[in-house]
């Protein structure tokens, strides 16, 4: 059964995300894919970190966390942010960003907000972060970058 469902479930579309965040001078971020609005009144968004993760342990202390919508044409950020780890080099050095509300917001992604994380919930080998978005920018609307379109990106740790 488990098989199947993963057979599954590696055949659907999803657009990604990357999540960053930052705890006094450390930042840290990854590319998601687990992530969706879930609430409508009040707004609210899931954003699911790996307990792999490098960016988990900053999460669990961060009070916001920012979603940038990845764009085609953002595929390096994917790539930077999906198949490398925060644990051996340091992301944020390789582009370029400015702070908003105390988190790193990636200049090269025309869409983010930044969510108050309201709840950490223990979702299996998955925490999700249940943000109340505080902030969003949009400066232009691109194609989304899809899961099918990055599988091939070798993630920096195996989920
Ligand atoms: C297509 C794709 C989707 C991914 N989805 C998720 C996800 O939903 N949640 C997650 O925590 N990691 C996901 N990852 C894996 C992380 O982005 C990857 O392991 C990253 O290198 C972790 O960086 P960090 O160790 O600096 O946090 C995904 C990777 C790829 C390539």
């Amino acid at each position: 059964m488990a098989s199947r469902f993963t057979q599954l479930v590696a055949k659907l579309e999803y657009p990604l995300y990357v999540v960053t965040t930052a705890v006094r001078n450390e930042r840290a971020g990854c590319l998601i894919g687990f992530a969706t609005q879930c609430s409508i009144h009040p707004p609210r968004f899931l954003a699911c970190i790996s307990k792999r993760n490098h960016t988990l342990s900053l999460a669990r202390r961060a009070t916001t966390l920012a979603v940038h919508i990845v764009e085609e044409k953002d595929r390096d950020i994917a790539e930077l942010f999906g198949g490398e780890t925060g644990d051996d080099v340091d992301k944020f050095a390789r582009v370029r960003w400015h702070y908003a509300h105390g988190v790193p917001i990636l200049d090269a992604c025309e869409r983010w907000f930044a969510g108050a994380v309201l709840e950490q919930i223990d979702l299996g080998d998955h925490v999700g972060f249940l943000l109340e978005p505080r902030d969003a920018e949009q400066s232009g609307t691109s194609q989304q970058l899809t899961f099918q379109q990055a599988r091939d990106i070798e993630p920096g740790h195996k989920p």
